[in-house]
C-alpha cells in the first residue's frame, strides 16, 4: 500500500524582502522559513542587529547541546516570553539554579518510579474513552483535555473534573492562543526599553494563582502527614543534596507550571497529529489494532507490563514525534566567539537547533516527508536517528519527562485506537508553530466505536 505524506507547512520564497519575512514570522513561524532549511548544513540568519544560526549538522548539534551546554546556555529571548508564567522555572534558568532544580526534580521522574504514575495515565484514559462521542470531532481539544488530565492526576492525585483542575486547564488553552513561542521584538533583539506586549500576561496570573493554592495545600498536607504518594509530593520532600533544603512555595508553582506547559501541551500535540497520521493510513491503524489485541486482548485492563510489549505502537509514536516534534525549536545562545562550518558565530548569536528541520532532512532521510512507522525496525533508520533524531532534546537539558511523554503517548493512542475506529474528515490540518505545533483550524476526525 502507498505510504501517506501528511500536510507540512509551505516555506517561503527565498527572495522575500526582511519586511515581509517580519510579517510571515508574526503569522507563523514555519512559513517565514525557506525550503532550503530541508538540505542546509546550517543558515545564517541576519536581521538588523544580531545574526542567528539555525544549525543542522549533527556534530554541531551535539556540541552545543550534549558537549559544551555551559558555552551554550539557554536564551534569555525565551525566559523574556515564558517569564510571567513559568518564573525560574527549570525550563528557563541556566546555570547553578538550574543544576539545583534538576537535581531536585529528575528522581520524581526515574524510570523506575513511571510504574507509579502508570494507574493515574490510565485512569485519565479511561475517562477520555467515556467523554469521546462518535461522529466528526475536533481532536486536538480532546487531547489536550486528556493529557491535562493526565498531569494533574500523576502531580496532584485530582482529575480534571475537579473545578480548580478545569479552571487551570481553561487559563493555559487561553494562554497558548494568546502567546506566541517567540517574541519577534526578542528574536531581532530589540533593545529592553521597546516596550514588548506579552498577550498572555494575564492569564499567567490566572494560572499561577490557582498553581499556588493547590502546593500551599499540599505543603499542608505533607506537613500533616497525610499527603498523596503522587508526584507533586516526591518533588516537594525531595531534599537537595547540597544545599539541605527543598523548594519554597514560589519555586514549587514555577516547577508545576513548567510541568502543564511542558507536560500537557506537548503530550497532546503529539497524540492529536498521532491519531490524524493513524486516521490517514488504515494499515498502520490496523496493525495497532492487531497488535494490541494481541498483547492486551480485546477488552482487558491495560497494565504497566503491556506497555513495552506493543512495538508497532510505539513505532508509529516515534514517527509522530518525527514528522510533528511538538518542540519544533531551541534557542540557544553563544556565550563566546565560536568558528562553525568557517563561519564567525560572535559571542550574543543566537543559536537554533530545530527538530522540525532535522526530522525532515533530505540528506538524513529516506523520503522524509512519508508517515512510515515500519520503518524504525531498520538498523539504518535507528543509525540515523542518532545523530538526526531530538524530539526530546539530547544532552544535560534533555527533556526531564521524556521516559513519562513516550509511556503516555504509547497507552494512549492504544487505547483510543482499540476502542475507536478513526478517519479523516474533509479538513486538512496544516501544521502552525504556536508553543508547539499545532494545526491553523484543529484536527478533525471522524470517530466510531469499535463493535
Ligand atoms: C511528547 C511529549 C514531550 C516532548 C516532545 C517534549 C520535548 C521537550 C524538549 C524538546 C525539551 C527541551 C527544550 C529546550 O531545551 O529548549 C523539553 C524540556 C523539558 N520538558 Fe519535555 N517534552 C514532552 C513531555 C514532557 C512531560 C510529560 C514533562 C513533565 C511532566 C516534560 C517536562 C520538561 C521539562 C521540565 C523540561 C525542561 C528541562 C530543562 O531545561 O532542564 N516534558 N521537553
Amino acid at each position: 500500500m502507498p505510504r501517506i505524506k501528511p500536510p507540512k507547512p509551505g516555506s517561503r520564497p527565498d527572495d522575500t524582502s526582511l519586511l515581509g519575512r517580519l510579517k510571515l514570522f508574526r503569522a507563523d513561524m514555519f512559513r517565514s522559513q525557506p525550503e532550503r532549511l530541508y538540505t542546509a548544513q546550517m543558515a545564517r540568519m541576519r536581521t538588523p542587529l544580531y545574526s542567528s544560526f539555525l544549525i543542522n549538522q549533527p556534530d554541531l548539534v551535539r556540541t552545543v547541546l550534549d558537549e559544551r551546554p555551559a558555552d551554550f546556555p539557554k536564551s534569555d529571548i525565551i525566559a523574556g516570553t515564558l517569564k510571567p508564567l513559568l518564573g525560574n522555572s527549570v525550563f528557563v534558568t541556566n546555570g547553578d539554579i538550574w543544576d539545583r532544580q534538576r537535581r531536585m526534580i529528575d528522581p520524581a521522574f526515574e524510570a523506575g518510579r513511571l510504574r507509579e504514575s502508570f494507574a493515574a495515565m490510565r485512569g485519565a484514559g479511561e475517562a477520555a474513552l467515556t467523554r469521546l462521542r462518535e461522529g466528526k470531532t475536533e481532536i486536538e481539544f480532546e487531547t489536550a483535555h486528556l493529557a491535562a488530565d493526565v498531569i494533574f492526576r500523576t502531580l496532584f492525585s485530582i482529575p480534571i473534573t475537579e473545578s480548580r483542575a478545569r479552571e487551570v486547564f481553561e487559563a493555559f488553552r487561553a494562554y497558548q492562543r494568546a502567546q506566541p513561542l517567540l517574541s519577534l521584538l526578542d528574536l531581532m533583539r530589540a533593545p529592553k526599553w521597546v516596550p514588548r506586549r506579552y498577550r498572555g500576561r494575564e492569564h499567567a496570573h490566572v494560572i499561577r494563582t490557582l498553581l499556588s493554592a493547590l502546593v500551599s495545600e499540599r505543603q499542608e498536607l505533607i506537613a500533616a502527614g497525610r499527603a498523596p504518594d503522587d508526584l507533586a509530593t516526591k518533588i516537594m520532600t525531595t531534599v537537595d543534596p547540597a544545599t539541605g533544603e527543598v523548594f519554597s512555595l514560589e519555586d514549587m508553582v514555577d516547577q508545576v507550571a513548567i510541568f502543564f506547559l511542558a507536560g500537557h501541551e506537548t503530550s497532546a500535540a503529539a497524540l492529536s497529529w498521532g491519531l490524524y497520521c493513524l486516521a490517514c493510513d488504515p494499515e498502520a491503524q490496523r496493525d495497532v489494532v492487531d497488535e494490541v489485541h494481541a498483547i492486551v486482548g480485546e477488552q482487558g485492563a491495560f497494565e504497566f507490563a503491556h506497555v513495552p510489549k506493543l512495538r508497532f505502537t510505539r513505532d508509529v509514536f516515534r514517527e509522530v514525534l518525527r514528522l510533528y516534534p511538538p518542540v519544533p525549536m531551541m534557542v540557544r545562545e553563544a556565550a563566546k566567539p565560536e568558528r562553525f562550518r568557517n563561519t564567525k558565530v560572535p559571542p550574543g548569536s543566537l543559536c537554533l537547533i530545530s527538530p522540525w528541520h532535522m526530522h525532515r532532512h533530505q540528506t538524513y532521510w529516506d523520503a522524509p516527508d512519508v508517515f512510515d512507522p515500519w520503518r524504525w525496525q531498520d538498523e539504518a533508520t535507528r543509525h540515523v536517528a542518532k545523530e538526526a533524531y531530538l524530539p526530546f532534546s539530547k544532552g544535560e537539558r534533555v527533556c526531564s519527562g521524556a521516559g513519562f511523554a513516550m509511556l503516555e503517548g504509547v497507552l494512549l493512542l492504544a487505547m483510543i485506537v482499540r476502542e475507536f475506529h478513526i478517519s479523516p474528515c474533509a479538513e486538512v490540518p496544516v501544521p502552525v508553530a504556536h508553543l508547539t505545533v499545532r494545526a491553523e483550524n484543529g484536527i478533525w476526525l471522524n470517530l466510531s466505536r469499535r463493535v
